[in-house]
């Protein structure tokens, strides 16, 4: 991050208050790390259901609260409005990144990934709005652009409670938007995980579903920063999409292990060849700037007549082509295996 940017945001986040839903996580870990080594904040509240994820967290070095003063442990579930309500007391901040986020378990789970989806984003909404936070980033995914499976479309469900809580506000000076991304490299549950596995356990066949199946690629690193900058760039109502990489999966095998025989298992249900990041529906109402995407509300808001063109870091964005999609195949930058073995060694 460019240092200009992070004064900024050291400004912007110097002794505030920021809430975490799934702060245990794969991001939210990653964005507490990166919070509590370049930012002094006031507090920095955790908030999920697992006892055993928040003491293991709470015992390593990098999260104890005994070094960090500003660490607050929550227990809780975001479909709980109540104890998010009172979580959220005196936040200026939520990033909300808890979700269910297994494809194939939401398949056999709907209406546990229904609650947590899509009620729980609606408590985190009227909890938010009923403390006057300023800002709400939620987390959103690839898989919620024109979704066939039910985790992208409580996703998309999600998504589209954020933006409308722009409407709802009233009086209150909150301000919600989403920042979408694709495959993460190395979280919870990961391709990289899978074959990780394999390689200890030195098994030469690797299963692939589909010999041309590409995915967005981005690391954990990128997607805190990027999410970090949208509090800057927020004005409320956007979808803040980064420009990232592309990948083959197929070309992770050698990747991990050169004397590896790929095994084609078959498409899992609701699994996509490609994603997509904005489709081509949403290009009418998707802005290009030089490193990310906005696509701003189709909704029109009562309360504020915003110019998505020009982000309050003074980055102008222009129209993409009417009838473009941004999606993992069409991608102009891809992956090599060589890079790609590059970052096998590192995670
Ligand atoms: N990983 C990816 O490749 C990827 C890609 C695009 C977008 N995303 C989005 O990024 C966000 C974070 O993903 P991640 O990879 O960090 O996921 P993760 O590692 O699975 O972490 C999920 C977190 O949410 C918490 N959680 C789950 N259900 C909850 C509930 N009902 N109430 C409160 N907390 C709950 C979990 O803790 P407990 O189990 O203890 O509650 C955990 O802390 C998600 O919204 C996901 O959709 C992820």
């Amino acid at each position: 991050m460019k240092t200009s940017i992070k004064n900024l945001l050291k400004k912007e986040l110097r002794n505030k208050s920021i809430l975490i839903t799934g702060g245990t996580g794969s991001f939210g870990q990653n964005l507490i790390r990166y919070l509590l080594k370049n930012f002094s904040l006031k507090r920095i509240v955790i908030y999920s259901r697992d006892e055993k994820k928040q003491f293991f967290m709470s015992q390593s070095k990098d999260f104890n609260p005994e070094n960090y003063k500003n660490l607050r442990y929550f227990i809780g579930d975001v479909r709980d409005y109540s104890r998010l309500n009172y979580a959220m007391e005196d936040c200026d901040f939520v990033i909300h990144a808890a979700a269910l986020k297994h494809v194939s378990i939401a398949e056999y789970n709907p209406m546990e990934v229904v609650k947590t989806n899509i009620m729980g984003a609606n408590n985190i909404v009227q909890a938010a709005i009923s403390n006057n936070v300023k800002k709400i980033v939620s987390l959103s995914t690839d898989k919620a652009v024109n979704p066939i499976n039910l985790y992208g479309a409580t996703k998309l469900a999600s998504d589209k409670l954020f933006i409308a809580a722009n409407n709802i506000v009233g009086k209150k000076k909150c301000i919600f938007s989403i920042v979408r991304y694709g495959n993460v490299v190395g979280s919870r549950g990961s391709v990289m995980e899978i074959f990780k596995n394999l390689c200890k356990n030195k098994n030469n066949i690797y299963p692939i579903t589909d010999s041309a199946m590409t995915r967005f690629w981005v690391t954990l690193e990128e997607t805190v920063e990027f999410v970090l900058l949208s509090l800057l760039r927020m004005q409320g109502g956007e979808i803040f999409v980064p420009k990232i990489d592309s990948i083959y999966i197929k070309d992770l095998v050698p990747a991990f292990n050169s004397k590896a025989k790929i095994k084609i298992i078959g498409l899992r249900p609701g699994e996509k060849v490609h994603e997509i990041l904005y489709s081509k529906e949403d290009s009418e109402s998707t802005i290009e700037f030089e490193n990310f995407y906005t696509i701003k509300p189709q909704i029109k808001f009562t309360t504020t007549k915003t110019n998505y063109f020009l982000t309050p870091l003074g980055e102008k964005g222009k129209k993409v082509t009417p009838g473009s999609e941004y999606n993992s195949f069409n991608n102009p930058s891809f992956l090599s295996v060589n890079e790609l073995k590059r970052l096998v060694k590192k995670y």
